[in-house]
């Protein structure tokens, strides 16, 4: 006897640890049960928490030896379900009263009792529920939290026999080292939903500046998780070997989510620059082009006057100087009409650059009699780009993105299991030739995260709507791009191949 009860206080003991160390919600529930089943040689078992919004037990786990090695076992058998928190059930009254009952035959309960077996679940899965041991799941202030229900205690011959009474009080009292063990895991989840919560809103704002941005995250954030989970699947190839644990798994869902949580940095008007110039950039231009044909008037009348004051029989002197006038004119409108043309166009080819040095080479005389430039040296800057609409620098402030991500998440205080978000976003740009940015590593430098990010990143880029500089590229085509990225060294041969194979590219929509 006194041997008994010390292996059940050891295997007790062993249970409480091993529960304060689990923080993962529903597998906390599990262990709970498939412990405690052990614990008391019970053929089925299940859990029931309480939701004081709806007083309800919700049903959590359902675990049953019995019914699991059946052949034709339903998916349905142990789907969840809600019951109210009334004294007629039993796990109803026990939720309520705090009692332990220990029944030794449910189909047996005194007529006088406050609450009855419900049969249905014996009846659809032609089972025998017999004796059943419930405690009620209190937390340290006392409030119960949940139901722990054991059934069908076996002996050693496999006869269901009544729970042990002497096991009351350790059950009871290992299901309270749970229902602690439950909260924590319970807070921990509502902090972590939080947490993403508040990173998803946030960088989702950050992308909506910008149209061409918007959902962008989510976007990578569901490509990656798909292209991780495959590699987890795979095992074959250089990654065979390479399992991502849960916890990495959130880890670099995070880092996809932050990637480029940094273009708070970049100016909107460069974010979703949809033309050379801006409409007030451009504004001004028209302006200053209409002031150029004024000082051409003026001084094509200034010049006339002084011809009819000068001497007789100017007139052909007058009609050419009426005709220059006419040239010049139709020569600034020209101008006009061809820098509105560029101005649109996400490419310059050779012959649109020289005419637009010797636009930009051009001087008139304005009203005041000051000499000025038909263009600025930033219009010429903005109007010559050779290929989509931004300056270098402004491909500089775009790219700074990365640096910027980099001081954001190197200030927050990441729990241990994602100390590495960091490492991941700063390498999302850097390709495997060392072709990248922001530092240029190269392929052994860059984590496997941070190439699976680029992968995702990359091929949202290019599938996402139609940008000022770059048209929609529909997926087969875009899948092409990142073969030739790959073929070429810049991407990870082997990821590519699997985000093809693996058709991960289906999964765009989806997030863990
Ligand atoms: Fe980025
Ligand atoms: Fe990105």
């Amino acid at each position: 006897m006194y041997q008994d009860m010390r292996e059940r206080l050891e295997a007790l003991n062993k249970i409480g640890v091993a529960l304060s160390g689990e923080t993962n919600l529903s597998r906390l529930l599990e262990l709970i049960v498939k412990e405690t089943r052990h614990f008391t040689n019970a053929d089925a078992g299940s859990l029931y928490l309480v939701d004081e919004d709806s007083n309800c037990l919700n049903f959590e786990v359902a675990q049953n030896d019995t019914l699991r090695k059946r052949a034709d076992l339903k998916p349905e058998t142990f789907k969840p379900y809600s019951i109210p928190v009334t004294r007629n059930s039993i796990a109803g009254y026990v939720a309520i009263t705090g009692e332990a009952l220990n029944i030794p035959d449910v189909y047996n309960i005194s007529a006088g009792a406050d609450f009855e077996f419900n049969r249905d679940f014996d009846i659809r899965n032609r089972y025998r529920t017999k004796s059943m041991l419930n405690v009620a799941m209190k937390d340290t202030e006392g409030t119960i939290i949940g139901v722990l229900q054991l059934i069908n205690s076996t002996d050693s011959n496999g006869e269901v026999v009544p729970f042990d009474l002497n096991i009351e009080s350790l059950v009871s009292s290992l299901a309270s080292q749970a229902a602690v063990a439950i909260k924590n895991a319970q807070l921990l989840k509502e902090i972590k939903a939080l947490f993403e919560a508040l990173i998803q809103y946030s960088v989702s704002a950050i992308d909506a500046r910008s149209p061409f941005t918007a959902g962008h995250s989510k976007m990578v954030a569901g490509y990656t998780m798909a292209l991780a989970k495959a590699i987890n699947d795979t095992h074959e190839g250089p990654y065979a070997n390479v399992s991502f644990t849960p916890d990495q798994l959130e880890e670099l869902n995070y880092a996809a989510w932050l990637h480029d949580i940094g273009k708070i940095g970049v100016r909107e008007g460069v974010l979703d620059k949809m033309s050379r110039l801006s409409d007030a950039e451009m504004g001004s231009l028209i302006n200053r082009f209409e002031n150029i044909k004024a000082s051409a008037i003026i001084e094509a009348e200034k010049k006339e006057l002084a011809l009819s004051q000068g001497k007789e029989g100017s007139s052909t002197e007058i009609e050419e100087l009426h005709r220059e006038l006419e040239n010049r004119l139709s020569q600034v409108d020209e101008e006009l009409a061809f820098i509105k043309r560029i101005n649109a166009d996400i490419s310059l080819p050779e012959s649109g650059h020289r005419r637009l040095e010797e636009i930009h080479r051009k001087r008139y005389v304005d009203l005041e009699g000051q000499k000025r430039p038909y263009l600025t040296d930033l219009e010429f800057e903005n109007l010559s780009v050779r290929k989509g609409n931004l300056t270098e620098g402004e491909i500089e402030e775009i790219r700074s993105h990365v640096n910027h991500t980099e001081n954001i998440v190197n200030k927050i205080p990441f729990t241990r299991h994602l100390k590495r978000v960091p490492v991941f976003v700063i390498g999302h740009h850097e390709m495997l030739d060392g072709s990248g940015y922001p530092r240029h590593v190269k392929e052994e430098d860059i984590p496997l995260q941070s190439r699976i990010i680029a992968v995702a990143d990359i091929f949202e880029a290019l599938t996402a709507g139609d940008r000022p500089y770059k048209k929609s590229i529909d997926p087969i085509n875009s899948l092409a791009i990142l073969q030739e990225e790959a073929k070429n060294g810049r991407l990870d041969k082997e990821l590519v191949r699997i985000f093809i194979e693996k058709r991960v590219y289906e999964a765009g929509e989806k997030t863990i």
